[in-house]
């Protein structure tokens, strides 16, 4: 395929070398088009080596082959990483004055951006309306990863890693559609643990492979994803915003926050369903007799929790955290009557609360059986059922599953990589925003 690298006058283009060795060495053909600031940063020589194919910065170069026009038509992706400040206002506005910019105005092929600039920058309001503009008309913008920024700085501002881009770009490339643009969707990936003293807990073998794939799919067909992440040791997903949790309280209070003003709402994680009733303070000395048992209570259903509340209408703050992007119709009266089907009748009519709730569970018998009674029992729209044993689902790449819909026919998923699954999914998801 044909890749236009644009690059950008920011520090995070040392990373972008990276980016292009890996369209470079998955067989892609990448023209690199940085900006004169670009060159500031990491020189021609640099990236026409990489890519094996001419640099040019100005329209005023090789002008017989037209290439401020050439480029941009002929591309099947382009890419702009780091985009900084300066770069995506000059995109929104379509401005024009070097081959990058002419090139963005003559691409008919997906464009994503990569954004890389101090927080403040990326935060100032004139940043936030470039980036909605561009989105709007179906750029995919990658909302930049948090962490150390240039000099001591730190907060949101970071060129996510390169390999998580090129994921996003290889999902584009392979045609994801954009059916969760604008909307906003939270995921929770992995496993809790909770603590029986300072060094040891109560855990689950989850990976977080399946909420992560869930996270990255969801970024690709442009949405805008909170990943709450219990105990994963996997790299971020470029484009999500990653909350790091650890217990199920934690977990839970992370999730129902995001949830306010959210589409949807996908458990992946393994919630630990009890927890030690005490923690010890201190290590847990081995002592000459036997051990005290330890006592265990119950951890709050998160997932029940949000189909009670959407049903409840109790998430109505939501109204207020951030729902100006939503389209109209989400939420509305139509789907109060599909939740009186799967939440019980007599319950109050929901006014708020993510449009789409979906669990998965993990059984080892009666599966589909167990599954619906689930399904029901947590009033959720959508349930991910799969078999589970010792060398089934747990930290594989693949996983096979049947997703089961509240008011519809079950969806048989075949086995194949967890982004299938997380794919057929947000089908679902989406065919129920929509
Ligand atoms: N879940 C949750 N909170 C819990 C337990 C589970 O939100 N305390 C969510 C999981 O994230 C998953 C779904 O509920 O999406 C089903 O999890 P599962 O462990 O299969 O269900 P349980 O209710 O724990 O039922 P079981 O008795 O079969 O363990």
């Amino acid at each position: 395929m044909k890749v236009v690298l644009g690059v950008s006058g920011g520090i995070a283009a040392y990373k972008a070398c990276e980016l292009l060795r890996l369209f470079t060495e998955s067989g892609h053909q990448v023209r690199v088009v940085p900006t004169r600031d670009a060159l500031r940063f990491v020189g021609e020589p640099t990236w026409a080596a990489l890519s094996g194919n001419p640099v040019t910065t100005e329209v005023w170069e090789n002008v017989h082959e037209v290439p401020h026009v050439r480029i941009g038509q002929t591309a099947d992706l382009v890419i702009v990483a780091p985009a900084t400040a300066d770069l995506l206002a000059k995109a929104a506005q379509g401005l024009t004055g070097d081959l990058l910019t002419t090139t963005l105005l003559t691409a008919r092929c997906p464009v994503v951006f990569a954004p890389a600039m101090h927080t403040e920058m990326w935060e100032h309001p004139a940043t936030r309306a470039n980036v909605a503009t561009l989105r709007e008309r179906g750029a995919i913008v990658i909302d930049p990863a948090s962490g150390r920024l240039t000099g001591a700085d730190t907060g949101p501002g970071r060129l996510p890693d390169p390999e998580e881009i090129f994921e996003v770009c290889r999902r584009v490339l392979r045609g994801a559609p954009r059916d969760l643009a604008g909307r906003r969707v939270v995921v929770s990936a992995g496993g809790t643990r909770e603590a029986i003293d300072p060094v040891r807990f109560i855990g689950n073998r989850s990976s977080g492979l399946q909420g992560y794939a869930l996270a990255r799919t969801a970024v690709a067909r442009g949405a805008q994803v909170t990943l709450v992440a219990a105990n994963v040791s996997l790299p971020d997903p470029a484009g999500a915003t990653v909350v790091r949790v650890e217990s199920t309280a934690e977990l839970r209070t992370a999730v129902l926050s995001a949830s306010a003003g959210a589409d949807a709402v996908v458990m992946a994680a393994a919630v630990a369903d009890f927890r030690p009733a005490e923690r010890a303070t201190s290590k847990i000395k081995k002592t000459s007799g036997e051990p005290e048992a330890i006592q265990l209570t119950k951890n709050p259903d998160i997932l029940a929790e949000l189909g009670q509340r959407r049903a409840q209408g109790a998430g109505r703050e939501g109204l207020d955290t951030g729902r100006a992007d939503r389209p109209a119709g989400a939420g509305e009266p139509g789907h109060a009557g599909e939740l009186g089907e799967s939440g019980g009748a007599g319950r109050a009519v929901p006014d708020d609360g993510p449009a789409v709730i979906a669990g998965f569970a993990a059984e080892t018998d009666d599966v589909l059986a167990n599954g619906q009674a689930k399904l029901v029992k947590k009033g959720c729209d959508l349930l991910v059922v799969n078999q589970v044993g010792e060398h089934l689902a747990f930290g594989t790449p693949d996983n096979a599953a049947t997703i089961l819909v509240a008011g519809g026919e079950p969806v048989e998923v075949p086995r194949g990589p967890k982004e299938d699954l997380a794919d057929a999914l947000w089908t679902l998801v989406a065919e129920r925003l929509a």
